[in-house]
């Protein structure tokens, strides 16, 4: 069927075959795989331990006024030295997957060159011990920590190159361990929010021209790493991304709205998912930047439409869309000023993005198997005479946005698992620890994690497999 062709449930179900089906409207497949995500910048510290080398976001949190109180992540959750701590919460929870990143300048300090043996030992430290927990480990290779050295950073072609060869090299190390790869996290973030509006590192405001090169490098790097994983990894590797393309819930439940939220995930996407998913840039993409479009060298497009063996999308909210006369056909509706957010300005509650994302992703693009690398939110967590923090908003805001994921599953979209951001409160970049997001306290001064009321919920829906 053409793109963009709704998806009728016969054969939304007919590609799910190979997969169980929940066995009610609240319990989820057998199999389906429970976890939760971190990243090594945000929870690891030890940034000059090791022969790592000074990143992006070594520089950008030392810099005056660029985040929260003057927070760096020079030690946040000391889980370069903790991790075997972390490997017991994950392990309490019951949870059998664990998503991590792996720090480029722990393994390659300068970006490239000779890899640092001491930067691998500490991920073959952290995989092993996953292991012998019965925790598969699920590994994203950039979640933008890029190393400094590394000339101009994203806007160098090259980086993508050099983003390949530490791929390959790290896949080829952990294949033999972990079988999920993830190249790259959430484009928009370290392209445009790093270059263009600049709240990120390296925290520039480029003109539109070279914000469009880099987004262009930052989908080459992922296809050429999918190819470097695939050359080097063992086979039966998977490799997919972690990818936060803009999802939206249509305005009502109305096939006309379907279709225009789904033309807009396609749409809004151009530059990042659906160059990845179709291998191609839309036409309207490329007409609306006119001389701001990318330059596109030959293989490029081959390349960055590399197939995948699995997509992973992180989601947290989601504008609302409805069908209009308009030559797009869409409108996208602004959040209203009252509607319910969470403790980030931008972490409006939108439940049903987690089924309607799942939805459209999957019949847009048909992915042979979805992953939701990341859901989960902040809140203004206060610790309880007794130590404990009773998040009970925390536990609403995941039981909402995991029955409207269960809905997809007994639809038959199909989505194997789901990883709560985030195992622990960490350095939430340019918000510093003024947001947390963890289904653990940390305690920043003494390194101490606490389950909070999160995580009690979540070990009891991992338990049973379903929302009670
Ligand atoms: C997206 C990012 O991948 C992660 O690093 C971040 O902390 C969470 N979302 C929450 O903003």
């Amino acid at each position: 069927t053409a793109l963009g062709a709704a998806m009728p449930a016969a054969s939304a179900n007919a590609q799910a075959s190979a997969r169980a089906m929940p066995k009610d409207a609240l319990s989820f497949p057998s199999g389906f795989l429970w976890g939760c995500a971190t990243a090594s910048y945000q929870i690891e510290g030890a940034v000059k331990e090791d022969g790592r080398g000074l990143t992006n976001w070594d520089v950008f949190s030392h810099t005056p006024g660029k985040v929260a109180n003057g927070d760096t992540g020079d030690v946040a959750c000391d889980s370069y030295h903790r991790y075997p701590e972390d490997i017991a919460l994950l392990k309490a929870l019951g949870v059998k997957a664990y998503r991590f990143s792996v720090a480029w300048s722990r393994i390659f300090p300068e970006g490239r060159g000779r890899p640092n043996a001491k930067g691998i030992d500490y991920y073959d430290r952290l995989v092993d011990g996953l292991i012998a927990a019965g925790i598969a480990p699920h590994v994203t290779l950039f979640h933008w920590d890029l190393p400094h050295a590394l000339p101009g950073g994203w806007q160098n072609r090259d980086t993508a190159y050099a983003f390949a060869d530490y791929a390959g090299t790290m896949a080829g190390h952990l294949s033999d361990r972990v079988r999920h790869f993830m190249t790259v996290n959430e484009l928009r973030c370290f392209t445009d929010l790093g270059y263009m509006t600049g709240g990120k590192a390296p925290g520039l405001k480029l003109p539109m021209r070279q914000v469009n090169q880099i987004r262009h490098h930052g989908v080459l790097a992922h296809g050429l790493g999918v190819q470097a994983v695939r050359a080097h990894a063992r086979a039966g590797t998977l490799v997919g991304l972690a990818d936060n393309p803009a999802l939206f819930v249509p305005a009502i439940e109305s096939a006309g709205h379907i279709e225009a939220a789904k033309k807009a995930v396609r749409a809004e996407n151009a530059m990042f998912l659906t160059a990845i998913m179709e291998g191609t840039y839309l036409d309207s993409y490329l007409t609306a930047q006119g001389r701001d479009a990318p330059l596109v060298k030959d293989r490029d497009m081959a390349l960055i439409g590399s197939p995948l063996d699995f997509l992973s999308i992180n989601v947290y909210t989601g504008n609302s869309v409805r069908a209009d006369g308009s030559p797009k056909g869409y409108e996208i509706l602004a959040h209203r000023p009252q509607s319910p957010r969470m403790s980030s300005p931008w972490l409006y509650v939108t439940p049903e993005i987690l089924y309607w994302g799942i939805r459209a992703v999957s019949e847009l693009w048909r992915p042979k198997s979805l992953f939701i690398s990341e859901n989960g939110c902040s809140a203004d967590d206060v610790v309880a005479a007794d130590g404990k923090v009773y998040d009970a908003d925390r536990v609403m805001y995941l039981r909402n946005y995991i029955t409207h994921m269960q809905r997809a599953a007994r639809e038959g979209y199909p989505v194997d698992g789901y990883f709560i951001w985030s195992l622990m409160d960490n350095f939430e970049w340019e918000d510093g620890y003024t947001k947390l997001f963890g289904i653990h306290h940390v305690d920043f001064r003494t390194g101490k994690r606490t389950p909070k009321l999160s995580a009690d919920w979540y070990r009891e829906l991992v338990r049973t497999n379903r929302l009670v």
